[in-house]
């Protein structure tokens, strides 16, 4: 947009003034099958539904209360760890969302020409976050055709440029790179510096976690980040959690304002964090139908590739955006990673109950035909 010439106008940063706005597609989703943001398909635990309505009237005009709320969370996530060590409620920050998360850690560690040190193609908001505080992105691509993860060449950048940051996803959107707990351990003693954090927002379709591992007391430079988003089913009320050392998350709660979780979302946690069953039938009802797909992508030769997390790749016979586009006029979104490295020409589908796979992947044979 052009500014009338007469006109004057303060300038931002001049890290903003470089920056794009980061856009995704969200609109007009709400009718269709939606695959594409690897979101949970079939809705929250009816408890979130039920918790909500009875919210008084009286309550949206009170500002947030968020008692209670870490206990749920620190025994929610040590019930399910069979481990001696126990997160304690100073080792969790609550945020809007994990990217509120993300945003945060930037916002606290990051200086001008800091480095993050990252992967490449790996969740779309760390970059940007990194470029508003004007630090520099190193970022390593995945490799072979198992997109397997650049072990060597970050062990070496950490030695090399004990980067400000490295972030890791684990398992990675959107390859379902999977990286062993013990092989973090080993890297975060490389550089005590750096502040490595591990985006687990998929874990629960692998089980890879970094937490029953981890003593933040002993290894203060790891930060794990988890969120109610995806499996929990409240993507739409942003709640996402990072735990950590008490004085790390300290840090991001000094760079974050006090009332930044609302209501409907404390409450709706509250009782998502009390039906971990509805979450855990879920998760096995997405892994059958993983396995299901992967089969028929098999003995159908359809060239995929899917590793941990509830979503895959694969690479249609006709552009990606025709593609997309014929599946949206059935009703059906799809991502498309067209310019991604390494996955360009591909598409990004989420995996949800096996009858909407089986619905996806009839829908994706009839458009993805070469018409001649
Ligand atoms: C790897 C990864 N991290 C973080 C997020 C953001 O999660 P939230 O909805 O909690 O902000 C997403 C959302 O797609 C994601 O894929």
């Amino acid at each position: 947009m052009e500014l009338e010439p007469y006109l004057e106008l303060p300038d931002p940063r001049e890290a903003v003034e470089q920056m794009q706005i980061y856009s995704a597609p969200l609109e007009g989703r709400r009718e269709l099958l939606r695959l594409d943001f690897n979101e949970n398909t079939v809705g929250p635990s009816p408890l979130v539904a039920e918790a909500i309505k009875n919210i008084p009237a009286n309550n949206i005009s009170i500002y947030p209360e968020y008692h209670g709320l870490k206990e749920a969370i620190a025994n929610n996530l040590n019930s399910r760890m069979k481990s001696s060590t126990k997160i304690e409620q100073l080792q969790i920050g609550v945020f809007n969302g994990v990217d509120a998360a993300i945003h945060a850690i930037f916002h606290a560690y990051g200086n001008i020409r800091d480095r993050l040190l990252t992967t490449t193609p790996t969740f779309g908001y760390y970059n940007p976050c990194a470029q508003m505080q004007g630090m520099e992105t190193i970022a390593f691509p995945y490799e072979g055709r198992e997109f397997r993860f650049p072990y060597e060449r970050i062990t070496d950048a950490l030695h090399k440029y004990k980067p400000k940051l490295l972030l890791i996803c684990n398992p990675n959107n959107p390859t379902g790179t999977r990286l062993k707990a013990e092989k973090i351990i080993s890297l975060s003693k490389i550089s005590p510096k750096t502040l490595i954090v591990i985006d687990e927002l998929y874990e629960a379709f692998t089980g890879d976690s970094l937490l029953p591992l981890v003593d933040f007391n002993k290894t203060p430079n790891l930060l794990v980040l988890r969120s109610l988003s995806k499996t929990s089913g409240l993507a739409g009320l942003r709640i996402g959690f990072a735990i950590g050392h008490t004085i790390v998350i300290n840090r991001l709660n000094r760079v974050t304002g006090p009332y930044d979780i609302n209501s409907f979302a404390v409450t709706a946690a509250l009782a998502a964090l009390q039906d971990q069953a509805y979450v855990d039938k879920y998760v096995s009802e997405v892994l059958q139908a993983k396995e299901w797909i992967e089969g028929q992508l098999l003995s159908q030769k359809i060239r995929h590739h899917i590793g941990g997390g509830n979503y895959f790749l694969i690479w249609p016979k006709r552009n990606t955006k025709d593609i997309t586009t014929a599946m949206k006029s059935q009703g059906i979104l799809v991502r498309s990673m067209n310019g991604k490295a390494l996955i360009d020409k591909s598409i990004r589908v989420s995996i949800g109950t096996t009858d909407q796979m089986k619905r996806f992947l009839h829908t994706f044979n009839e458009v993805d035909k070469i018409v001649t």
